[in-house]
């Protein structure tokens, strides 16, 4: 486990954008956290790190949207979706076990279906400080170990 404080949305955008670095192709990233917990911002770090030039935005409504960058990246949205059983109707496993890198908004509702050496990032809203995020990353070692060496985290 990693464990870290932002203290504003471009901390956290910034952490996103030094994340990417540690990606490679077929990686998943499961981001749980409440509403406004920061996960959309993260994720826009993440595919600018990427190089991605599109516009990057909740797919709430669309359920997915698909970015080219340095990888094909699919950006789920299981909030207003959150039945495992429709997803995997709607073939989310070839996502999730493809070649590209996948980051899940609400991932705790697919997490039955998450391969192994997903990595899981879970956001808390601090109550006394409403720009303050907990961020705890539980990934593969060696994952850990590159977003450590980018400076940001505690290795617990
Ligand atoms: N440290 C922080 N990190 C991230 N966002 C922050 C931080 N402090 C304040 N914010 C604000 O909190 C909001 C986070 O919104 P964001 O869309 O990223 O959350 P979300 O978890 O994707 O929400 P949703 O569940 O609605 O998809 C933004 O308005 C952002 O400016
Ligand atoms: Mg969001």
């Amino acid at each position: 486990m990693l464990d870290l404080v932002t203290h504003s949305a471009e901390e956290t955008h910034k952490f996103g954008e030094k994340l990417s670095k540690c990606l490679k192709a077929g990686d998943v990233v499961a981001l749980v956290g409440d509403l406004a917990s920061g996960k959309t911002t993260l994720i826009k770090g993440i595919c600018e790190g990427l190089n991605v030039r599109s516009q990057v935005e909740s797919p709430t409504f669309t359920l997915m949207n698909e970015y080219s960058g340095k990888y094909s990246i699919y950006h789920v949205d299981c909030y207003r979706e959150w039945r495992l059983e429709e997803w995997l109707k709607l073939g989310i496993n070839e996502y999730l076990y493809g070649n590209g890198v996948t980051l899940i908004e609400w991932a705790d509702r697919l997490d039955e279906a998450l391969p192994n050496g997903t990595i899981h990032i879970f956001l808390n809203q601090e109550i006394e400080d409403e720009n303050c995020r907990y961020i705890a990353i539980d990934a593969k070692d060696e994952i850990e170990k590159c977003i450590s060496l980018m400076g940001f985290g505690n290795l617990r």
